[in-house]
C-alpha cells in the first residue's frame, strides 16, 4: 500500500503544529540562559516592553500559576520535574528564563534580545569525567518496565575466571539530538478561563489531555489537543515541554492565541537529547565460543532537574545465553537540559556495546560471528524467565548471511581491499520488546459506501494512516480508497500513545474488532448487504465501537521483535575517508501489515544509526557548559549522498500469542546494532577497533 498521508504531505496541505490558521494570533519567543549553571542576579525588562508590538513579558518574577501535576506517567505527565520560571536558578544552558509575547514573531525575537540578564555563575558540571556517578534510581515509579537497569542471576563469577577467553571493554556514545524534520511547536487557544484547545506535535494526545488538565486546573473534557500530522517525534514530542507550558499559561492571562515556536538552537536544550553513554561490558567464554558470563555496566547523566536514566542495560538478559549475569545502570546529574526517551532508549547504546564486544569475542575465539551467535541464542528471557514468543533471530541471521554473501569470502582483518581503499565485512543483531496497550476506535460504515474510522492514536510519519485504512479496508473488504482516517485528536476514542514501537500492535486489533462489530450490528456477511439495508433503512451509518488491550498472555511469553544488520564500508586510509557501501537488515516483527511502509520504516532507522555511527553529536563548551549546536549545519547528520542502497527483509511468522492481528511494532528495532555493525566492519577492514561513537575521520587516522 502506498502512504494514504502521501498527497498531503508532498502537495503542502497536510497540517503541522504551527500551521492551523488561528484568527487573532500572536506569537512568543523564548528567552534563553547564556550560562549553564548558577543564578539570575537581575532581569530587567522595560527596554523590551517598550518595543513596538509587545504585549507581555513574564519572567521567574511574575510567572503566571501553574499547578504541580502528578507527573506520574501513567496519568499526566511532563518531560522536565521542574517547573519553568520557578525561580531564579540556571541548571543548564539554554534553560527557559522567560517569554515574550508580541504581535508579530520578529517583534517578540527582537524584544526577547533587549532583555538585561545578569547572572551570578557557578562552573558547571559539563565533563563526564568529572561527574559523580552513583547507581540509577527508579524511573517513573517502580513497576514501570523501564525501571530495569539491573539484574543479577547466578552466584558465582568463577566462570567469568575459568572462562578460555575473556573480552573487556569500554564502549562510548555521544550525546545526541531527536532533530525531527518539524521543529516543536505550540498554538494555545483559550476561549474563557475554561476551555482549552492545543496545536501541538504530539506522540501522546489523550496523555497531553490529561496533563494540560492537571496543569491548569480543568477536568479532561475541558481541554481537546488537535494533531493531525507529526513531522518525526523519535520520543521528544510524548509530554510537555517548557516551552508549551508557558505558551498555556501566557495565553490564558490575555486571552489571545499565542504560538510559540523552538528554533533548532532552542531545540538543543529544551526538546531533550539521549544522554552521553559510557558502558563497560565483560564476557566470559569457552574455546568452542559457549558464554560463561556476561558483566555490563552502564553509565549515563542526566539533568539537575529530572532524572532519565538510559537504560542500556536493560536488554543484556535477553540477548545471549550465560548462566551468570550481572547488569548495573550508574547515573550523574550534570547541567545539561533534561534527557529522554530517543528511538529504541536503552537498546540502542546497549547493543552498541554488546554487539562490538560480541564481535571482538568471535574475533578472538576465531569464530564466525553469526556462528557465535547462533550458539548462544536464548529462548527464555533471562530476566522474566518467559519463553520468547515467535522468535526467528536465526532466520534473520541466515537469511542476511545468504543475502549480504557473507560466507563467499574467507575472513580476515585487512583481507579485502578495492582501488587503494580497505573493505570490511560487518554484522551485528537488532532487537526490541514488542509491546503494546490499550485503544479503542470507532468505524462507521455509511450508505455511500464509504467507512470512517477515527481514533486519537497517531501517525508521526511511521505510516499509521496506512495501516489502519488498510486494516479496515481488509475487514470490511472495501477498497482503501473509500477509507477515510481521522487521527491526532482527543476528542476521538482514545487510541493510546505513538510510542514504544507499540502504535501498531496497539491499534490494528482494535480496528479489526470495530469493523467487525460494525458487520455485526448491520447483521450482514458482506459490505455490500451491510450497505443495502443501510440505503433501504435511511439511516446514515452503522457505527461500533471497540476496544482492544493486552490479556494474560503477556504471563506466559516474552514478546521481542528481532532482526541482523550486515554491512560492508570502505576506508580510505590515507585521508581517513570512510563510506558505507552496501547494507542489508533481516527484520523478523511477527507480522507486517505493509510491506512498503514496514520497510521504510527500517531504513529510516538505518539511516539514523548510521548518523548516531559516524556523525551525530551535540558538544558542549567545556568552559562555559554551553551546547555548541545552533542548527542542522553544526549537528552534522547524514544526507542522501552518505547512504547506500538499504536491503529490507522480513522474515518469521504472525505472533498470534501477542496479538489477534500477529504484528508486534517496528519503529524502533531498525536503529538497534547499526553502529556496531559499522564499527566491526571498520575492525574487519582496517583492524582497527573504535569503541567511542561518532567514528569521524580523527578516530580513523
Ligand atoms: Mo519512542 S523513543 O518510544 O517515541
Amino acid at each position: 500500500m502506498n502512504r494514504t498521508d502521501g498527497p498531503a504531505k508532498v502537495t503542502g496541505t497536510a497540517t503541522y503544529g504551527a500551521e492551523h490558521q488561528i484568527s487573532g494570533l500572536v506569537h512568543g519567543y523564548l528567552i534563553t540562559a547564556d550560562i549553564a549553571s548558577g543564578e539570575i542576579s537581575s532581569i530587567k525588562t522595560q527596554a523590551a516592553l517598550e518595543c513596538p508590538g509587545v504585549i507581555k513579558i513574564i519572567t521567574h518574577e511574575n510567572c503566571p500559576k501553574i499547578i504541580q501535576p502528578s507527573n506520574n506517567f501513567m496519568a499526566s505527565k511532563i518531560y522536565e520535574a521542574r517547573l519553568p520560571l520557578s525561580d531564579n536558578q540556571i541548571h543548564y544552558g539554554g534553560q527557559i528564563i522567560g517569554l515574550v509575547v508580541a504581535q508579530t514573531f520578529e517583534q517578540a525575537r527582537h524584544a526577547a534580545h533587549l532583555v538585561e540578564v545578569e547572572y551570578l555563575p557557578q562552573p558547571p558540571i559539563i565533563d563526564a569525567e568529572k561527574a559523580l556517578f552513583t547507581e540509577a534510581p527508579p524511573m517513573f515509579g517502580e513497576d514501570m518496565t523501564f525501571q530495569k537497569g539491573d539484574f543479577q542471576t547466578g552466584d558465582s563469577w568463577d566462570d567469568m575466571n575459568q572462562a578460555a577467553v575473556t573480552i573487556t571493554a569500554t564502549y562510548q556514545t555521544a550525546t545526541e539530538l531527536h532533530t525531527p524534520m518539524e521543529p516543536h511547536s505550540i498554538i494555545a487557544h483559550w476561549e474563557g478561563e475554561d476551555k482549552l484547545t492545543v496545536y501541538e506535535p504530539s506522540q501522546w494526545v489523550v496523555g497531553s489531555q490529561q496533563t494540560y488538565a492537571e496543569l491548569f486546573g480543568l477536568s479532561r473534557e475541558q481541554v481537546r489537543i488537535i494533531t493531525p500530522f507529526i513531522g518525526g517525534g523519535f520520543g521528544s514530542k510524548a509530554f510537555p515541554w517548557p516551552h508549551a507550558i508557558l505558551c498555556v499559561a501566557i495565553a490564558r492571562e490575555f486571552q489571545q492565541p499565542v504560538k510559540v515556536v523552538l528554533s533548532r538552537r532552542q531545540m538543543t536544550a529544551n526538546a531533550g537529547h539521549r544522554s552521553e553513554t559510557e558502558q563497560t561490558i565483560s564476557i566470559g567464554a569457552k574455546e568452542d565460543g559457549t558464554l560463561l558470563a556476561i558483566d555490563h555496566v552502564a553509565k549515563s547523566a542526566t539533568s539537575p532537574v529530572d532524572v532519565f536514566t538510559e537504560p542500556c542495560t536493560g536488554i543484556t538478559p535477553a540477548m545471549y545465553k550465560a548462566d551468570n549475569l550481572r547488569t548495573r545502570q550508574e547515573l550523574a546529574v550534570m547541567n545539561v537540559g533534561t534527557p529522554t526517551f530517543m528511538r529504541a532508549p536503552g537498546e540502542n547504546p546497549g547493543l552498541w556495546a554488546l554487539e562490538s564486544a560480541m564481535d571482538e569475542l568471535a574475533w578472538s575465539l576465531d569464530i564466525d560471528p553469526i556462528e557465535l551467535r547462533l550458539k548462544n541464542e536464548t529462548h527464555l528471557h533471562q530476566r522474566q524467565q518467559l519463553p520468547f514468543s515467535a522468535k526467528a533471530f536465526a532466520e534473520c541471521l541466515r537469511v542476511g548471511a545468504e543475502q549480504f554473501g557473507w560466507f563467499k569470502e574467507p575472513r580476515k582483518v585487512r583481507g579485502m581491499s578495492h582501488e587503494g581503499k580497505q573493505i570490511g565485512w560487518g554484522m551485528a543483531a537488532a532487537t526490541f520488546p514488542g509491546l503494546r496497550g490499550m485503544a479503542t476506535v470507532t468505524v462507521r460504515l455509511l450508505a455511500d459506501g464509504t467507512a470512517e474510522v477515527l481514533t486519537s492514536g497517531n501517525d508521526m510519519g511511521t505510516g499509521c494512516y496506512t495501516i489502519v485504512a488498510g486494516t479496515a479496508s481488509e475487514v470490511l473488504a472495501l477498497p482503501i480508497e473509500r477509507i477515510r482516517v481521522q487521527l491526532g485528536d482527543s476528542l476521538l476514542p482514545n487510541g493510546s500513545m505513538a510510542g514504544g514501537s507499540q502504535m501498531t500492535a496497539t491499534l490494528v486489533p482494535a480496528v479489526m474488532a470495530a469493523c467487525q462489530e460494525v458487520l455485526q450490528k448491520a447483521q450482514s456477511n458482506t459490505v455490500s448487504e451491510a450497505i443495502e439495508k443501510l440505503k433501504q433503512s435511511n439511516q446514515e451509518a452503522f457505527e461500533a465501537t471497540a476496544s482492544s488491550s493486552p490479556g494474560e498472555e503477556g504471563k506466559q511469553w516474552a514478546f521481542q521483535s528481532w532482526g541482523a544488520h550486515f554491512c560492508e564500508v570502505s576506508v580510505d586510509e590515507e585521508i581517513a575517508r570512510l563510506r558505507v557501501k552496501r547494507w542489508v537488515s533481516v527484520m523478523n516483527v511477527g507480522r507486517v501489515m505493509n510491506p512498503k511502509t514496514a520497510a521504510s520504516q527500517v531504513r529510516g532507522a538505518v539511516i539514523m544509526g548510521i548518523g548516531q555511527a559516524l556523525m551525530e553529536q551535540c558538544a558542549f563548551d567545556s568552559n562555559l557548559g554551553l551546547p555548541v549546536v545552533y542548527d542542522l549545519a553544526t549537528y552534522h547528520y547524514p544526507s542522501h549522498a552518505d547512504i547506500p542502497r538499504i536491503e529490507v527483509t522480513f522474515v518469521g511468522e504472525p505472533d498470534y500469542n501477542f496479538n489477534p492481528a500477529g504484528v508486534r511494532g517496528l519503529g524502533e528495532i531498525g536503529i538497534t546494532g547499526v553502529s556496531a555493525a559499522i564499527a566491526n566492519a571498520i575492525y574487519h577492514a582496517t583492524g582497527k577497533r573504535i569503541r567511542e561513537l561518532p567514528i569521524t575521520p580523527d578516530k580513523l587516522l
